[in-house]
């Protein structure tokens, strides 16, 4: 029976039958919870996110969850809210829960906490932004020659007054984003303006908003870097909403390259980040892990590179 009903092969010819009759007419279903008992393993993973409203997630649950389903796991997908309190309150449903390993985009515990969470040492794998776990895999874009390429974009169309809004500086990824931008000014010799970097949070209120006061503080520039899509998105409204057109007047770039940022008007240039890859990566690494009853401990970093997307809201600076 017991072979029958958790496929762990064929039962042959009339058993086979009766014990297939005997389960649909007893509507028998196998107890989940008995079953992880005894395979010590639930074949449950937990994927923990900041901000599930950030259209830069869906694709990376896909990725992660289309690869634990091809190695016959289901993902348990939390919410953080980027906050401690709820960081911890997930990572003890996931204990509670018994997952046999974690992805996590960016928790705000520090390593004490989480291997206090995480009691057991149970596998970690980094995903995007980094968690303050040493021996956790990470796997995430490169964040700086991305920024690069976006910031050598604008440059290359001749543009020297060039804004960046970052995403929140507490973040890993806001500050290797700001430095690839920094990076790219001093590799073409540009001195940076402190006026035009401003500290951002990845929404497209701080876009619209930390634009606004650039133009009612007369700051010149022609164009806008920003950390992520919502932010650029952002910008472009507050330029519309004051008569700069885009890109004729401001040319503006983004970074993540989300489902709308081909529909935005004018379709947004900015850095595509190979999202549905690098969730398929992230999963394999933990599954990979868990397989071979491993704990945290040896830190692999895999790292892809950022792709420029050109499209309507760059243009050469316009002389005179
Ligand atoms: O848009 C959200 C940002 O936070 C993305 O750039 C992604 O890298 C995430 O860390």
């Amino acid at each position: 029976m017991s072979r029958f009903v958790n496929r762990a092969g064929p039962v042959a010819g009339p058993t086979g039958q009766r014990i297939e009759t005997a389960v649909r007419a007893l509507g028998y279903r196998p107890n989940g919870i008995a079953r992880s008992l005894v395979l010590k393993t639930t074949h449950t993973i937990g994927l923990l996110l900041p901000d599930i409203t950030n259209p830069f997630f869906p694709s990376l649950v896909k990725g992660v969850q289309l690869l634990a389903n091809e190695r016959g796991y289901v993902v348990l997908l939390c919410s953080t809210l980027g906050d401690e309190k709820s960081d911890e309150e997930y990572l003890k449903l996931l204990r509670a829960k018994q997952v046999d390993g974690i992805l996590a985009v960016g928790l705000v515990l520090h390593r004490q906490q989480i291997e206090r969470l995480a009691a057991g040492g149970i596998p970690f794998v980094s995903l995007d932004r980094n968690i303050d776990l040493p021996g956790a895999p990470l796997v995430q874009v490169n964040h700086r020659q991305s920024a690069m390429l976006a910031t050598q974009h604008l440059l290359a169309l001749g543009h020297r007054s060039i804004v960046h809004i970052t995403g929140p500086l507490r973040l890993g990824v806001s500050r290797e984003r700001l430095a690839g931008y920094l990076a790219a000014l001093a590799r073409a010799g540009v001195k940076p303006d402190r006026r035009l970097r401003i500290t951002g949070d990845f929404t497209e209120e701080s876009g619209y908003r930390d634009i606004e006061r650039l133009l009612a503080e007369l700051v010149p520039f022609t164009a806008v870097f920003a950390a992520n899509d919502l932010s650029a998105i952002g910008v472009m409204a507050a330029l519309k909403r004051h008569g700069r057109r885009v890109p004729e007047d401001v040319s503006v770039v983004g970074f993540d390259d989300i489902h709308l940022a081909a529909y935005t008007s004018p379709p947004l240039t900015t850095i595509q980040q190979p999202t549905f890859e690098m969730g398929r990566r992230a999963a394999q690494i933990l599954i990979d892990a868990i397989e071979r009853g491993a704990r945290s401990g040896r830190a692999s970093k895999t790292v892809f590179d950022g792709k420029l997307i050109v499209r309507g809201s760059t243009q050469p600076l316009r002389t005179g």
